[in-house]
């Protein structure tokens, strides 16, 4: 198996790499390999599933006429998606008190992102073939083989963000590229040569998600490593 290795090239341990594996949205022209994206999806396709039915599918789009036109509609897609999310989250007020601020930078760096969507090097549409009616259960056996994904591309030096944002346009992906009905989209995700890098990853503190022996009983013993930074949504 690949250890997991930075974009640097320098390998990085299991743990290290579950702290560090961020939401890549900026990458390079880079195409990636096909021995690098058969073994992402290699390990993607280890993933847990019930039963180990392995319901996950992955639609791959990359240059072909097909490829190039369901980018295309995904562009048009995403730039839906966070023009929503830009005034439903308040990023539009907010950018425009501080541009300097933190808020402003992801903006920023979203803004890129959905503009860039037609060049992105490789879209995963990440798909759940049904074999029962749907149930509210059902990406259970999917999003793990979606985190196993991104992962094993940290591996390689790849980076990639999981996304809903194909869902404005599910239609027509669906007729142009022949998903059959019973098959669910259940995410979308980018991959390519990171432009940034990878570091740790902000979260809660711990002991605001870990509760010991009842819900809301605190864990004592449920530590931040020291030096571990947090966001500051506590929603
Ligand atoms: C279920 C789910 C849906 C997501 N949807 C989107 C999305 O539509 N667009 C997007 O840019 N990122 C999306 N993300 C990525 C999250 O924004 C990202 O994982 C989160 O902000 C943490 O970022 P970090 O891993 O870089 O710390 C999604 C992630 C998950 C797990």
């Amino acid at each position: 198996m690949a250890e997991l290795r930075s974009t640097s090239g320098d390998t990085v341990d299991l743990l290290t790499g579950l702290a560090t594996t961020r939401a890549i949205r900026r990458y390079t022209d880079e195409p990636i390999p096909d021995d690098d994206l058969s073994a992402i999806l290699w390990h993607a396709s280890r993933a847990p599933s019930g039963s180990n039915r392995q319901p996950f599918r992955f639609l791959v789009l990359r240059d072909g006429p097909k490829a190039r036109s369901a980018k295309s509609m995904l562009g048009r897609s995403f730039r839906r998606g966070w023009a929503a999310k830009q005034t439903a989250d308040g990023y539009t007020t907010s950018v425009a008190a501080d541009p300097t601020s933190p808020k402003a930078r992801t903006a920023a760096t979203m803004q890129h992102y959905v503009d860039h969507l037609e060049q992105v090097p490789v879209v995963v549409l990440v798909c759940l073939e049904r074999y029962r009616d749907p149930n509210p259960f059902e990406g259970a056996s999917v999003y793990p083989a979606c985190q196993n994904l991104l992962l094993a591309a940290r591996a390689l030096g790849w980076g990639g963000a999981l996304t809903m944002w194909h869902q404005a346009v599910e239609p027509e992906l669906r007729g142009l590229l022949s998903i059959p009905d019973h098959v669910a989209l259940s995410a979308c995700i980018t991959l390519g040569r990171p432009v940034g890098r990878h570091g740790p990853v902000r979260r809660r503190p711990i002991g605001d998600l870990v509760f010991d022996d009842e819900w809301a009983n605190s864990a004592g013993w449920a530590v931040d490593p020291p030096g571990t930074r947090h966001t500051h949504w506590r929603g």
